[in-house]
């Protein structure tokens, strides 16, 4: 067998067999393949695609590549989150302490962010002292301590995952559903987790941008699941507008605060509580039980405080800082840089996802490359969404940076003009996007 072999097959249409698939998975991880055969390889996949039974047999070779995290010691049903990737995505800070507050065990394995999208890695790492290195070794006692752990992707979890989604970034074949569909499904399925949740942004600012490709994804992941023993259920939300009202990471973690005090914006919430339900839902405690009942009793947790006090708990328990009140002190406060207002009477008719998530890139809250440093107090808040009705004058958003910028003014115009193209204000009024466009449960 030989790579050329397997491009040509692949650009032909053909459908690869188990071995082929395992000597491309081996020849990433070992280097033996060049860059340059991955490369034209993954076109033909983008291409051509892969059907059910080859996608899933790349996320299992995928998931095999590295080493398998063993969650058997730890007691209980291991539910585990996944985002497709979203601007102002702040699910997971909250929904872990919610789901938590119930005893479940929640082993949550994060990335950092890279190009639009934020990361959850970035946004604890906002928090003084928080460490996201834990060690495999570590997780039964972090659960034991507050049942919850949230780590960083380590380099030996899947790693030909690693290395393909970084040529993929620079060879325009991310936007591959059996590619997304494998990636993400090797790193779960290599985390441990017994059943797993995900949410499948759509819209301009996630990878899906329509509702049919989006539910594509969630059946291939659905499938795979199947293959793979771990029952998946997968949440499809709206990314045409960002979630909630502040994007950056300080920024994010501020509103997340608002949101375990049980106030803040209904948006976050429904999206969090949505995703609450089903990962109990996976679990004993959930089963029989309508998702209705099991929002309310999330959202109980957030109004009696006993979510605030987990996430103070998880705090702790990873080294960050917390102040007496019990909220984290972060590594830097936003600067309001500047706040722009509506320039006429109207409706929101765009507060476009993606330029607002380049906007706050280009503050300096995201990386355009993968060593760039992050100023943890920029992004943007928006007072505005779709729908709401405005007046002349009204506030529409305020810029960040950090207390020590890391951007030029010529990048913080830049971002103002972006802004400026995301918001549209129109006369008559407009339907505001639903959050939760469709639910696939097993
Ligand atoms: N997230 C991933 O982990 N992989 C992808 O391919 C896309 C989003």
């Amino acid at each position: 067998m030989n790579m050329l072999e397997l491009i040509e097959k692949k650009r032909d249409g053909g459908v690869l067999n188990k071995d082929e698939i395992d000597f491309f998975v081996h020849g990433v991880t070992d280097r033996s393949i060049p860059d340059y055969q991955i490369s034209a390889f993954l076109m033909a996949v983008l291409w051509k695609g892969m059907d059910d039974e080859e996608t899933a047999e790349l996320t299992m070779a995928m998931s095999r590549s590295g080493k398998i995290c063993d969650l058997s010691n730890i007691p209980g049903t291991k539910v585990d989150k996944h985002s497709t990737g979203g601007v102002g995505d702040k699910v997971t800070p909250i929904l872990l302490p919610v789901v938590a507050s119930f005893g479940i065990p929640c082993v949550k394995l994060s990335g950092r962010g890279l190009g639009f999208t934020g990361g959850t890695i970035d946004k604890f790492e906002s928090i003084k002292g928080f460490s996201t290195s834990v060690d495999p070794s570590s997780f039964k006692d972090r659960i034991e301590e507050c049942g919850m752990l949230l780590g960083g992707q380590t380099a030996d979890l899947a790693p030909c995952d690693k290395y393909l989604y970084a040529l993929r970034d620079v060879t325009g074949t991310v936007p591959s559903i059996p590619l997304i569909a494998s990636s993400i499904m090797s790193k779960k399925i290599a985390g441990g987790a017994d059943a797993i949740v995900l949410d499948i942004t759509c819209g301009s600012g996630a990878f899906m941008k329509d509702e049919a490709s989006a539910g594509e994804l969630a059946r291939r992941m659905i499938s795979i699941g199947k293959l793979a023993g771990r029952p998946v259920s997968c949440v499809m939300t709206s990314m045409q507008q960002p979630l909630g009202e502040m994007v950056g990471n300080v920024l994010e973690m501020q509103e997340v605060l608002q949101i375990l005090r049980g106030e803040g914006r209904e948006d976050v919430k429904k999206v969090v509580l949505t995703m609450a339900a089903e990962m109990l839902h996976l679990t004993p405690y959930g089963r029989g039980l309508e998702r209705e009942e099991l929002m309310e009793r999330c959202r109980e947790k957030l109004n009696n405080g006993e979510a605030w006090d987990k996430f103070g708990e998880l705090v702790l328990s990873q080294g960050g800082m917390l102040q007496s009140d019990g909220s984290p002190v972060f590594v830097d406060q936003p600067f309001d840089v500047m706040t722009v207002y509506a320039e006429k009477d109207g409706y929101i008719a765009s507060c476009d996802a993606l330029s607002v998530g380049e906007a706050s890139c280009l503050l300096g809250a995201g990386r355009m490359e993968k060593e760039d440093k992050i100023d943890m107090g920029a992004g943007i808040r928006l007072y505005k969404k779709i729908g709401e009705k405005v007046k002349r004058g009204e506030e529409l958003f305020t810029l960040y940076t950090g207390s020590d910028p890391q951007v030029g003014d010529d990048r913080i115009d830049e971002a103002l003009f972006k802004m400026q193209d995301a918001y549209e204000i129109a006369s008559d009024p407009v339907e505001p996007p639903k959050e939760i466009l469709s639910i696939i449960s097993p």
